[in-house]
């Protein structure tokens, strides 16, 4: 079974997929994480603004997802890129090589392959979409982009940073803004989506929530 969950940057996707892949001894597939991996070789060969050459770097990159104590590490070849791949440096270069046509055709089959190993949440932004529009189950998980932030704003007290909740509403706005208008795979709530909205729920509530969804749909198929 495949579950899809789309959703914007920031809502705790990531982190609650994880969790509750683990409850069910499912796989994850972080599809951010492949975008990351390209977009760390191209600013590393300096090729970020070149479409060609990121689509080079796409078809011939061999990424792994390797399970470990504390979740699951990345590889490219025999290279641990888990770190490497979140820094800024590799953030800032990933919306231009994720927004590039020629490097999301690449990346299809790659996605599709580490989809197809077993039950699998796949999340990502096209997911439901455009990579596995045939998904079991769809869901668009998201969250008011003031839950984001003051998600977020938490994230930075914990590590002594302050920054004003109205600018980060304002770059999670704008964030958004990019990634449902792009023109390559933008980001698409799909209309057989279940919508997951988030906002009033802390990260026990959330899991609990796609968990549900999941079991339900399972249950659903099992009948058929
Ligand atoms: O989820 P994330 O922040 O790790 O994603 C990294 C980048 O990759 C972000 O710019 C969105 C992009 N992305 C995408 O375009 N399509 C996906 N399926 C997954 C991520």
């Amino acid at each position: 079974m495949i579950v899809a969950v789309d959703g914007p940057s920031g809502a705790g996707k990531s982190t609650v997929c994880r969790e509750v892949a683990r409850r069910l001894q499912w796989r994850l597939l972080d599809t951010g994480a492949i975008y990351r991996c390209v977009a760390l070789r191209a600013r590393l060969a300096n090729v970020v603004d070149e479409p060609a050459k990121c689509a080079e770097i796409a078809k011939d990159i061999d990424i792994r997802f390797v399970a470990s104590a504390e979740g699951q590490r990345v590889f490219i070849g025999d290279e641990d890129v888990s770190e490497a791949i979140r820094t800024f440096e590799t953030t800032q270069c990933v919306n231009r090589v994720s927004a590039m046509g020629e490097v999301r055709a690449q990346l299809l089959n790659i996605q599709r392959r580490l989809g197809a190993l077993g039950d699998t949440i796949v999340e990502g932004r096209d997911i439901g979409s455009v990579v596995f529009p045939d998904a079991e189950l769809k869901v668009f998980y998201t969250a008011t982009p003031e839950a984001r932030a003051r998600r977020r704003l938490a994230e930075f007290e914990k590590r002594g940073e302050s920054f004003n909740f109205e600018q980060v509403v304002e770059q999670i706005r704008l964030r958004d803004e990019t990634e449902f208008h792009r023109e390559h795979s933008p980001l698409v709530q799909c209309d057989e989506a279940v919508v997951l909205d988030t906002s009033a729920f802390d990260f026990e509530a959330s899991c609990v929530a796609l968990q549900k969804l999941i079991e339900a749909r399972k249950a659903e198929l099992s009948l058929v």
